[in-house]
């Protein structure tokens, strides 16, 4: 989708009601948190999530963190845990985000996660972050508001030079406070620092009256038993496949026959919003997957790099 301008929305009553239509209506909002600005779409709608990689040029998928209104409101989505609620109710709202088990009929979608079955959550503490969850009353996923590759944002103008032209509005409310990004526990196994952020581990550790388990950077996205087993579907996956061989389930792009397609009007956003759930339900047909040729532009990309890490060997 092409967005000509990107409106400035000051953050008063009135340009939260406007930026929180906007989230309903699919489209995305740069809004500030006390870390930095977040780039906001709906967390249930798996186009509006595709558009926030898409304006980011982001060329894989990583999964986002979902931002609510309320402790109440993670609830909804998550298996809440005594340690959740311990570490909530000392630093929420704050900069703290904790992985946790997704619930069953989460409604989040799989872009969100990635295809995992945990969710990143936080109650963000800028006044004005929380007035529009709360106004929007839903998940808001958002990632730094700022091109891939690039820093991350704590002004509106940085999210201006950043992003103008492919997000609908920017919720200007001046800096952010505290320019480093939310620290990460995760707490779906021992709980573990999953990055360093605005709230100090030793704090942290202080609450949970125990140690956390450290991960480098890298092991997040490749350790195995972390995400990487999540990732791969069991079944061989063969890429730019023109039709199927063997017993091989076809997935699909554009106007072929197959037994599942990611857009059949070869829209790359929609591809990108069906992608995860699409290799869940094949890798559950226990049959090999091919999987139709994908132009490697805009969010082709991301959902190449995907499907290459899917169809890479295994030990
Ligand atoms: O301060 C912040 O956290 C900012 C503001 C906007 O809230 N957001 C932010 O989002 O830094 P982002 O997308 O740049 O970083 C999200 C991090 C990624 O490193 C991702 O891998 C990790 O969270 N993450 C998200 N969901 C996860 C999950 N289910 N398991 C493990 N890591 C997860
Ligand atoms: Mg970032």
């Amino acid at each position: 989708m092409t967005i000509l301008g990107t409106q400035d929305l000051s953050a008063d009553a009135d340009g939260i009601a406007k930026a929180a239509d906007l989230l309903r209506q699919g489209l995305l909002v740069a809004f500030p948190t006390e870390t930095v600005y977040g780039l906001g779409g709906d967390a249930r709608n798996g186009e509006a999530v595709a558009a926030i990689y898409e304006a980011k040029g982001r060329p894989s998928f990583n999964p986002l963190i979902a931002h609510v209104a309320s402790t109440e409101t993670a609830k909804r989505f998550v298996e809440w845990t005594d340690q959740a609620e311990q570490l909530a109710q000392a630093f929420w709202p704050g900069p703290l985000t904790m992985v946790l088990p997704l619930q069953d009929d989460h409604g989040i979608s799989s872009l969100v996660t990635a295809g995992l079955d945990t969710l990143a959550v936080r109650v963000p503490a800028h006044p004005t972050a929380r007035a529009l969850l709360a106004s929007f009353d839903g998940p808001v996923a958002a990632p730094s508001a700022n091109p891939s590759g690039q820093i991350s944002p704590t002004t509106p103008a940085h999210v201006r030079t950043g992003l103008e032209g492919r997000i609908a509005a920017i919720l200007d409310d001046g800096p952010c406070g505290v320019g480093l990004e939310s620290t990460i526990v995760g707490l779906a196994g021992a709980p573990a620092l999953l990055r360093p952020g605005g709230v100090a581990l030793e704090r942290i550790e202080e609450v949970l009256q125990t140690e956390l388990h450290h991960h480098q950077p890298g092991d997040l996205l490749t350790a195995p038993g972390q995400l990487q087993s999540h990732y791969a579907p069991d079944a061989p996956v063969r890429l730019n496949a023109q039709a199927t061989q063997g017993a091989e389930v076809l997935l699909g792009f554009g106007d072929v026959t197959c037994d599942l397609n990611l857009s059949d009007s070869s829209d790359l956003a929609e591809a990108a919003a069906n992608l995860f759930a699409a290799l869940h339900k094949l890798n559950a047909t226990g049959r090999p997957i091919a999987v139709s040729p994908i132009p490697d532009h805009g969010l082709g990309a991301a959902i190449n790099d995907r499907l290459r890490r899917a169809a890479a060997p295994r030990d």
